[in-house]
């Protein structure tokens, strides 16, 4: 059974909605059919953090997470059956929230176009318990641009409200049981938008769709949608697909879901596959690693993806999933050219397979650009 509306919590109200394109982005959805126009549209490509907001997620342990997530790369049908907050959703009862206060306070903003990005990086900052290092506050911030205050002020801002979960609604709302929502086929201006909870419903999704396109955190296809104004006739997330996402680790090596955000991947790997974290540490701003996914960044077969060097240099096979049933690719046959895969029509990736390395091993990996933060690597290895 799918939901054919989106629902969704935006700052404690409910909001049902069956008209808008599914194109349309989360962004432009804020701004324009609901006049939150405290987030802002800067770059419209991922860039500079002026559109971020928060999404309670779940996270690969099963968990929930606030995530910040650049508004401007996500399509309204993702955060079906998901609460999202704004800048404005901040204030409860006349009181400002810490991140609010601490920025103000240490006189973070000037002209405030970046600020309410800014205060929502700094909200997710605030509910997570593993900003143990100060590279790790910097990556927290680096999404974020500010053209007139300098980082100073808000790194200190930052550091002051990083990891204290003060006991309020928001740490309510992270310790209830995560919701589970209906899939969605949601349909409207001739587009269609699928999000199937399992395998046996995204089979027929993809037989009566043969023009589908496949998406997961959008990182990629969002730019194609605020850029290049695409408009898809069938996407299919993948994201909800139950079994796809988090890491299992073995004796024998890992087994990580396609779905995986690459800051759950990222965490997990910190302390025992470290070039898969040190790569992730250089590969993008917060919120692109909040959305983007590991099967993503693979199945783009784009040559400037930065995990396939390190995944070939780890032998990985790629697990191909379909209605037919799996088959195994080893990652050095799954590239055939230039954004093209070994994937078959009807197939999707399901888990990338990664071998322990012998104790002997040893790895490193590298990624050269022109600035460290937020770049495309002009070498990328492994
Ligand atoms: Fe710049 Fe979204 S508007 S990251
Ligand atoms: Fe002006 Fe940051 S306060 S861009």
């Amino acid at each position: 059974m799918s939901d054919s509306r989106i629902r969704l919590i935006i700052n404690d109200r409910e909001v049902e909605e069956s008209g808008v394109p599914p194109n349309t982005t989360l962004l432009n959805y804020l701004r324009r059919n609901l006049d939150l126009t405290g987030t802002k549209e800067g770059c419209a490509e991922g860039d500079c953090g002026a559109c971020t907001v928060v999404v309670l997620d779940e996270d690969a342990a099963g968990g929930r997470s606030f995530r910040a997530v650049n508004s401007c790369l996500m399509l309204l049908p993702m955060v079906h059956g998901r609460r999202v907050y704004t800048v404005e959703g901040l204030k409860k009862n006349g009181t400002y929230h810490p991140a609010q206060e601490a920025l103000a306070k240490a006189l973070g903003s000037q002209c405030g176009y970046c600020t309410p990005g800014i205060v929502m990086s700094m909200f997710e900052a605030c509910y997570r318990r593993d900003l143990d290092t100060p590279w790790k506050l910097d990556d927290q911030l680096c999404g974020n641009l500010c053209r007139c205050t300098g980082y100073r002020p808000i790194r200190d801002a930052t550091r002051e409200i990083a990891g204290s979960c003060p006991k309020d609604d928001f740490s309510a709302a992270l310790a209830e049981s995560p919701e589970t929502s209906e899939s969605l086929y949601y349909e409207a201006h001739g587009q269609v938008f699928a999000m199937p909870n399992t395998l046996d419903e995204l089979w027929p999704v993809l037989a009566s769709h043969p023009n589908h396109r496949f998406v997961i955190g959008a990182t990629d296809l969002g730019l194609d949608v605020t850029k290049k104004h695409a408009s898809y006739e069938c996407l299919v997330s993948l994201e909800r697909v139950a079994g796809l996402r988090g890491i299992d680790a073995q004796e024998s090596g890992w087994r990580i879901g396609a779905t995986t955000t690459l800051s759950d991947l990222e965490a997990a790997t910190e302390a025992d596959l470290q070039p898969v974290a040190r790569m992730l540490r250089f590969f993008g701003a917060r919120q692109i690693k909040n959305r983007g996914t590991l099967g993503g960044n693979v199945c783009n077969a784009s040559p400037i993806g930065d995990m396939p060097p390190v995944l070939l240099a780890l032998d990985a096979t790629l697990v191909a999933a379909s209605s037919e049933g799996e088959r195994k690719i080893p990652i050095d046959e799954f590239f055939l050219d230039y954004r093209k895969t070994a994937l078959r029509p009807g197939e999707i990736l399901a888990t990338i397979d990664i071998p322990r390395p012998s104790a002997r091993a040893r790895m490193a990996t590298y990624k050269v650009s022109r600035r460290r933060e937020l770049d495309i690597s002009a070498v990328c290895a492994a």
